[in-house]
């Protein structure tokens, strides 16, 4: 690896807001105190917005919008394929060809598509289990890491045991160059954007297919690296989410 990386000032964002599990509960956090979680104008002209006059066409993303929630626990039932499928083709799926690019279901900053996704399979009807790569111009997935990774998961994610009971978790990492080649270090804004675009993307698209889901980005960030095989410069782990089958909320009465 050449060492700017190391030297940029995106970078060392990263690196000094890094989560360390030998020093999370000692290492100094400054005090910024708190902001008013609301922002009023009291004083200022109003304009009511309308609530319910959506058309019918709006109507399906209005259902996601509503129902989609951070769930932390999962049926047992395992996920199909088609599932998983469908969750990774709205994050990041190839939906027109403009030019040299291909582009995708989310936005990304001059179409330089920085994000790149790791699925850890850990129950999903009739796959292995293991850390794939997701290829989205094939899209195929390709095991990099063999074996039901789902505990070394939760454990680089300060062990939220969810992460390890889903049926699957996404990881998005960061190919650093791709945006801080053409951007220099704003291009780090980028990769953080591009991210939180994927993983809504993929929250909504669970909750179309009955899958409940929940973002994390509470992470040790060497031991998620690493449990990903990339170094954390040239490409960096952002962002993750679980996945699974949604707990029945309500008893089917029997007999009836
Ligand atoms: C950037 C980001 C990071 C998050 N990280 C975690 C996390 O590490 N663990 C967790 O349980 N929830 C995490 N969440 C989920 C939030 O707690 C959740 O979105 C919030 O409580 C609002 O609830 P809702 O998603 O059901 O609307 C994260 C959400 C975001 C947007």
């Amino acid at each position: 690896m050449n060492d700017d990386l190391k030297q940029a000032a995106g970078i060392s964002f990263i690196e000094q807001t890094t989560l360390d599990r030998a020093t999370i509960r000692t290492a100094y956090r400054p005090d910024y105190g708190a902001a008013p979680a609301y922002k009023s104008y009291p004083d200022a002209a109003v304009l009511e917005l309308p609530r319910a006059a959506w058309q019918l066409s709006e109507a399906r993303i209005i259902n996601l919008l509503q129902r989609r929630r951070s769930l932390r626990t999962f049926a047992e039932t395992p996920v199909s394929l088609h599932q998983l499928a469908f969750v990774l083709w709205a994050s990041q799926g190839v939906t027109a060809l403009a030019g040299n690019h291909l582009l995708r279901t989310a936005p990304s900053a001059g179409a330089l598509y920085p994000i790149e996704t790791y699925v850890s399979l850990q129950r999903v009807e009739g796959q292995a289990s293991g850390i794939y790569h997701f290829d989205t111009r094939a899209f195929q997935l390709r095991l990099v890491v063999e074996g039901d990774q789902g505990s070394g998961l939760a454990a680089a994610f300060l062990g939220q045991q969810f992460l390890g009971q889903a049926s699957f978790c996404l990881v998005w990492t960061a190919v650093s160059r791709r945006s801080m080649g053409k951007y220099g270090d704003r291009g780090v804004r980028y990769l953080l954007l591009d991210a939180g675009h994927i993983c809504q993307n993929a929250l909504l698209a669970a909750e179309a297919v009955n899958l409940g889901s929940c973002p994390a980005a509470a992470f040790y960030d060497r031991e998620l690296n690493d449990l990903l095989g990339i170094d954390g410069y040239e490409e960096i782990a952002l962002y993750g989410a679980a996945f699974g089958a949604k707990q029945e909320t309500t008893t089917p009465l029997a007999g009836r």
